[in-house]
């Protein structure tokens, strides 16, 4: 079976020790992933050794970082890159969350360097997509998320594409409490696998994890997650909450 995953994105929530206080609560439920699942917490860059220390133990646990720079290194105050990250052996990131894209600017052509920076570093990039409210009232979400796609992801030969998640987050969706519809998941996640069908072939588009994101919660993570195109979940308000996700690691097909 295609990997499914529980992603936790903290965002900018939670002091340190509410961070690790909330790691601890989780890691007390003692939910065993399976080999075809994983656990992976995003957190803020501060957290991130406390965060895989945390996880060590575990099997299919993992700690991302939910952005890095553009360039390699040099003088960009404040930045983090993928090699820093690398350093402290953090596999995974998140590349172009749509609250990126909407309040720090970023292009699709600057996520495509951030892909491969991260890729050069081993590091999988849990890569978002989607679309705003405008779009999809204007019905043209296909051809936004397939621009998306072509411009930060397709450069990439078949043998990278295989290692990057696809986190499908309509910005409609994030924080609302307005979740989509298990058809609009499911329709525009088999959309976004003949995309890659179309670019690579089947069988690639097979093995790559896509996520649903938005307003996933305890109660409604199971049914999204049985859409045979959904492989999971990037979770926001509810990740912060231990018993919460907990619910929703469960509910992995
Ligand atoms: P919410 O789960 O809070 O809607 O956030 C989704 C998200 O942006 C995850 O990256």
């Amino acid at each position: 079976m295609r990997t499914q995953i529980a992603a936790a994105n903290w965002k900018m929530n939670l002091t340190f020790q509410q961070g690790e206080k909330l790691l601890d609560q989780i890691l007390a439920a003692k939910i065993k992933m399976k080999d075809h699942q994983k656990t992976i917490f995003a957190v803020p860059f501060p957290y991130l050794t406390m965060a895989r220390s945390e996880v060590a133990e575990e099997k299919n646990y993992y700690v991302a970082a939910q952005n890095c720079n553009h360039r390699k290194s040099g003088a960009f105050t404040g930045e983090i890159s993928a090699e820093m990250l690398h350093s402290l052996n953090i596999t995974y990131c998140i590349i172009g969350h749509s609250e990126r894209r909407q309040y720090f600017f970023e292009t699709n052509t600057m996520l495509a360097e951030k892909i491969n920076l991260c890729i050069e570093n081993f590091i999988t990039p849990i890569f978002c997509c989607g679309e705003a409210l405008a779009i999809r009232e204007s019905g043209t979400q296909n051809e936004f998320v397939a621009q998306q796609l072509k411009e930060s992801l397709f450069h990439l030969p078949a043998e990278q594409i295989k290692q990057i998640v696809v986190a499908y987050e309509p910005i409609w969706a994030i924080g609302t409490g307005k979740t989509a519809t298990t058809e609009q998941a499911q329709e525009m996640h088999e959309y976004l696998r003949s995309i890659i069908a179309g670019q690579y072939n089947k069988d690639i588009a097979n093995e790559v994890p896509i996520l649903y994101g938005g307003s996933v919660k305890a109660n409604n993570a199971r049914e999204l997650f049985t859409c045979p195109d959904v492989d999971g979940g990037l979770v926001g308000g509810a990740s912060l909450v231990g018993q919460d996700f907990v619910e929703i690691m469960r509910s992995l097909k």
